[in-house]
């Protein structure tokens, strides 16, 4: 008898069977079942006719969403982050100066990623919970003449939503580029990345799209893939005539480099990555989904749900964190009271109801429950039973409310205007 092999789990685990989770968190939330189904179509070589239709048609469904009608508006392989660091890396070179407009966790982020690259780093900050001024931004740039202003556009760990009208006018005219991290508001909040001005704007699926992490949509404008193509710096081994290099300094990641990404997804095909076949099928359907249902409605149908949701919580006798003016819709912060244990309320929820809500970053970690309502689950039965749950692990927890106040709150709150 041969002796079993030492290293080989001896049930292999098992299938993957989740826990059917309602995930009323920042993201990720549940995928609609069309995504998921889209996902599990047979899989095609990256040049087949087939799939490089697919591949156009997604760039063709990506431009409404992102409210432009740029070319150059495709996929980075990858979670949103991904399509971050795919746009800095290949606009900024060592020594560049970027200016920061910097309001939570997420402006962090874009300066982690700069200093990596070597940029020379600015920042024009707002304390989380509310955001930077418009002319605090016309100072700055001002100030630091930078090459590239980058900024969140919903910044997930404070729930506040950057007002982006104009900023692209106010850098162009000092001759930088804007870049905007749309990854918490895409497919929920309104993009307008032609009337903002915005030269590259990136995304995610896992949120208001209703679809899996792992797939990046992004645009960018003329002016940044005039900057992008100066850079370009074919790898070895996939040369072209047709394409020559730039005379600038090479994008610092073959990976995320733009430049050979866009002749990937431009008719020349150059065989740059494997494009995610399953992640595109999903991307598809999520943009599918959401044309389908209209822009407005679907920008409509998430105010409704951030208005029940903060309204619920209000009735509840819970206060919401942040600037009331800039809220996100999707996503809303609130106070954990005092003398509750914010641990164990969604150690609760997730146990006894299967719902997930989220917890917080940095300053916040400890004080602020995140909950969210986005994509696929930004539905009024999702928002009343999710405040329902709150309302009763609270009260398991001691804490005094009116019962079914949060719920009553709610509905009147989604159908009004
Ligand atoms: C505003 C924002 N940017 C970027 C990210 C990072 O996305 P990912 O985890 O998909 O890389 C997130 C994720 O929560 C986010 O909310």
């Amino acid at each position: 008898m041969s002796q079993p092999d030492p290293l080989l789990p001896s049930n292999l685990f098992g299938e993957i069977d989740p826990p059917q989770r309602l995930l009323m968190g920042p993201g990720p939330v549940n995928a609609h079942p069309r995504v998921l189904r889209a996902m599990s179509a047979d899989l095609l070589g990256q040049f087949d006719p087939e799939m490089t239709g697919y591949m156009n048609q997604v760039m063709a469904l990506y431009r409404p969403i992102f409210g432009t009608a740029n070319r150059w508006t495709m996929l980075v392989d990858g979670t949103a982050r991904a399509g971050i660091e795919a746009a800095l890396v290949s606009l900024v070179a060592p020594g560049d100066r970027v200016l920061v407009v910097n309001f939570g966790r997420f402006g962090l982020l874009l300066t982690e990623i700069l200093g990596r690259i070597g940029a020379v780093i600015e920042t024009v900050d707002a304390p989380w919970g509310q955001v930077v001024p418009m002319d605090a931004i016309a100072a700055a740039i001002e100030r630091t003449a930078p090459k590239l202003v980058a900024t969140i556009h919903g910044d997930t760990s404070t729930t506040m939503a950057q007002p982006l009208n104009g900023l692209g006018a106010l850098c162009h005219a000092a001759g930088a580029l804007l870049y905007v991290d749309a990854t918490a508001t895409i497919g929920g909040m309104e993009l307008a990345t032609d009337r903002w001005g915005a030269d590259i704007v990136t995304g995610g699926l896992q949120k208001c799209l209703g679809g899996p992490s792992g797939s990046a949509p992004i645009t960018i404008s003329d002016r940044a893939a005039e900057v992008i193509f100066a850079r370009r710096h074919t790898e070895a081994g996939i040369r072209m005539a047709e394409l020559a290099d730039g005379a600038g300094p090479r994008i610092g990641s073959n990976y995320f480099d733009l430049a050979m990404i866009m002749d990937y997804w431009s008719d020349k095909r150059l065989n740059h990555h494997t494009e995610a076949t399953t992640m595109l099928y999903g991307a598809r359907e999520c943009a599918r989904l959401m044309l389908g249902e209209g822009l407005e409605a679907r920008y409509a149908r998430h105010a409704a749900a951030g208005r029940a949701m903060t309204a619920g919580l209000r009735a509840m006798g819970l206060t919401v964190f942040g600037d009331d003016a800039h809220r996100m819709t999707n996503v809303t912060g609130v106070f954990i009271p005092e003398g509750v244990e914010g641990e164990a309320i969604r150690t609760m929820m997730r146990e006894a109801f299967e719902i997930e809500i989220g917890t917080a970053f940095g300053p916040l970690s400890g004080k602020i429950w995140r909950i969210g309502a986005m994509g696929y689950n930004a539905a009024r039965h999702k928002v009343l039973i999710t405040l329902n749950a709150l309302e009763s692990c609270l009260r398991r927890e001691g804490f005094a409310l009116a019962p079914g106040a949060a719920v009553d709150a709610a509905m009147e709150a989604w159908s009004r205007v």
